[in-house]
């Protein structure tokens, strides 16, 4: 079984810390046997996941139930709907997601539908119109929603889990709520998730969970992973390449990694965790997390490099995680419960804040730990 597919968790604490990265529990969860029968093709052979290590420890891997994944991972194909207003709207939905850039970009022809802030796609991260396992994928997404998020502090539905993608990863503005643009991109997502069971996790959900460090990642070797692996595509300052010039609401061939158009400070992806196992298990650009190309260090340490460069700040992200003990612990931004300094909290080790949380919530009758997200 290869390492890369193993997946966190622990004690009731590393358990909530793990869903606080993830968003879900990989790992413990039965085969939704249903999907077996779900209509359209699957994009990949048989796959199992392999037994789990414990969250943030280095060393030897703790013991663990399989993960009875289903055995084909399925994506529906839209094209296949029929010509009617459903269809019509989840393929509306599927190209808001692949061309973002062209339908709500910063540079589309029409000013009041600008609604991103910069010329990514959803799908420059939610790979292969977010199909694609441990790709960020949407399916099974649908069903988990409405959830309790630590960083808003309250449960909030898919609408709200876009416009964060939007004002963070999008680095924009919120969608019209209940517009038809909204509107597309849940139907597209429920679409997706047609098949999985609601009220249990989807495994390939996320961008996969491999072993952490037990040292903190390493940006000035990220920067020699950078010029050997990822300058190819997304250039020397990571400005990425656009597929026209500048204006033409063509977006890019590679995206760009930091810089004016990329993700915000407030994105998921300028978290450590995140940021890692999407490279590890999707970059070079077609990779799977079947065969990665980098090894676990390398992919930690350029995840390192590339949070360390300049992107655009979101105002207000002192008001993010109201509830200090849930704050995950690669939160790149504090104020932080605990001692540990905002250096640590961007490259790990984690294991060590993850214990003082602990300890503090185990202190702390009013606080429990969430399912922090
Ligand atoms: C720069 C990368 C990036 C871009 C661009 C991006 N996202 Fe995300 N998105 C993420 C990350 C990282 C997560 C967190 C995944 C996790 O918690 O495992 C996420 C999570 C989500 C989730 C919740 C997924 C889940 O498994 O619970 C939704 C829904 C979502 N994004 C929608 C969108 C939409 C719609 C767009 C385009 C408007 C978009 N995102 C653009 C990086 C991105
Ligand atoms: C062969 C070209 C290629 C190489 C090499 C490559 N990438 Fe990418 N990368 C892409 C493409 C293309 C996408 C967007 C996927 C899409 O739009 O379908 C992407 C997306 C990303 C994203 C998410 C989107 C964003 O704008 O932030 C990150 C992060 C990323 N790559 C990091 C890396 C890192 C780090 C390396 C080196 C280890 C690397 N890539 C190597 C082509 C490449």
């Amino acid at each position: 079984m290869p390492s890369f597919m193993t997946v966190a968790y622990g004690s009731v604490v590393a358990f909530a810390l793990v869903l606080a990265t993830t968003g879900h529990p990989v790992g413990l969860v039965s085969a939704p046997t249903s999907v077996m029968h779900a209509p359209g093709p699957s994009s990949g052979a048989a796959a199992v996941n392999a037994p789990v290590n414990a969250a943030g420890a280095a060393g030897p891997r703790a013991a663990a139930p399989a993960d009875t994944a289903p055995a084909a991972w399925i994506v529906h194909d839209a094209d296949k709907l029929p010509d009617d207003s459903w269809g019509k709207t989840v393929r509306y939905g599927r190209d808001l997601v692949a061309k973002t850039y062209a339908l709500i970009g910063p540079e589309v022809s029409d000013p009041a539908h600008r609604f991103s802030g910069n010329n990514l796609a959803c799908q420059s991260c939610h790979l292969e119109a977010g199909t694609k396992r441990y790709g960020l994928p949407f399916q099974g997404v649908y069903a988990d929603f409405p959830n309790y998020r630590a960083r808003s502090g309250a449960v909030g539905t898919i609408e709200d889990r876009i416009q964060g993608c939007m004002t963070r990863s999008m680095n924009g503005k919120q969608l019209p709520p209940g517009g038809p643009e909204m509107t597309a991109i849940v139907a597209y997502m429920k679409f997706l998730s047609d098949g999985w069971p609601a009220g249990a996790p989807t495994p390939g959900r996320g961008p996969g969970r491999m072993p952490e460090l037990s040292r903190s990642a390493d940006p000035a070797h990220g920067q020699r992973v950078y010029a050997q692996n990822c300058v190819a595509c997304h250039g020397p300052a990571g400005q990425g390449q656009r597929v026209g010039a500048v204006g033409d609401a063509k977006g890019y061939t590679f995206p760009p990694l930091w810089g004016a158009d990329s993700f915000n400070d407030g994105a998921g992806m300028d978290r450590l965790i995140a940021a890692a196992n999407f490279i590890h298990g999707n970059m070079p650009n077609g990779v799977s997390w079947r065969a990665p190309a980098l090894s676990e260090q390398d992919a930690w340490d350029v995840a390192a490099f590339v949070q360390a460069q300049p992107r655009p700040h979101k105002p207000n992200l002192d008001k993010d995680y109201p509830v200090g003990l849930q704050r995950p612990a690669d939160s790149g931004y504090g104020p932080y419960v605990d001692e540990f300094s905002q250096e640590q909290h961007r490259l790990g080790p984690f294991g060590p804040i993850r214990s003082k949380i602990k300890e503090l919530v185990a202190a702390s009758s009013s606080a429990p730990a969430a399912e922090a997200r």
